[in-house]
């Protein structure tokens, strides 16, 4: 069914396994073509084999990356993304947390930029109810994909499957475009 992906890798840090649950549902949702690997066991190169790498990360202590993240962090700062389709989820809350909702997003999406990446999956921030986020590139649209276990978690499979969705379209339209 997402076959028009290619290779899917995922690439997520989880502190309490919310974000980890999560990997289940795109593993349900995408199968066989989706590989997983949690970040703390991460090599450099799974951040370039796969046709579409997806990050997933938390967001702790008032806008600090998800401890595995954060340990990675300086290695994550010198890849390569040249060539490198990137698509980013983040979990957070974005009442307790309003001011720094999903703020990892963000602090990923910056890397994955300046070292020349391109970034598929942005989603609009219309439906959530934060103050601010380093997730957003403008006041409409998030760098990724915004999932709040804490607070909707029933919106979340919806969610995922309609991001899926746009993935695919993007990406397509991606290789048409490079002929
Ligand atoms: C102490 C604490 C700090 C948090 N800080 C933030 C934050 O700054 N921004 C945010 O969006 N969510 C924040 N959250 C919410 C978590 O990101 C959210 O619960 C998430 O689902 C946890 O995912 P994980 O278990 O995969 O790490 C915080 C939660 C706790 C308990």
């Amino acid at each position: 069914m997402f076959q028009e992906l290619g290779k899917v890798g995922l690439i997520y840090g989880s502190d309490t396994g919310a974000t980890e649950d999560v990997t289940r549902l795109f593993e349900s949702f995408i199968g066989e073509d989706l590989e997983i690997i949690e970040v703390s066991e991460a090599e450099v190169e799974d951040f370039k084999r796969f046709d579409v790498l997806i990050l997933g990360i938390s967001t702790w202590y008032d806008g600090d990356l998800q401890s595995d993240w954060e340990d990675y962090f300086e290695t994550f700062k010198t890849i390569d993304f040249t060539d490198q389709v990137v698509a980013l989820f983040g979990l957070g809350d974005q009442h307790g947390y309003a001011e720094y909702f999903i703020d990892g997003v963000g602090y990923l999406a910056e890397v994955v930029l300046a070292n020349g990446g391109t970034i598929i999956g942005e989603w609009p921030t219309q439906d959530y109810e934060h103050a601010e986020s380093k997730a957003e590139k403008n006041d409409d649209m998030f760098y990724g994909l915004a999932l709040d276990e804490d607070n909707e978690p029933i919106l979340t499979e919806d969610r995922i499957l309609v991001w899926l969705d746009q993935l695919k379209g993007e990406y397509q339209n991606l290789h048409i475009a490079q002929g």
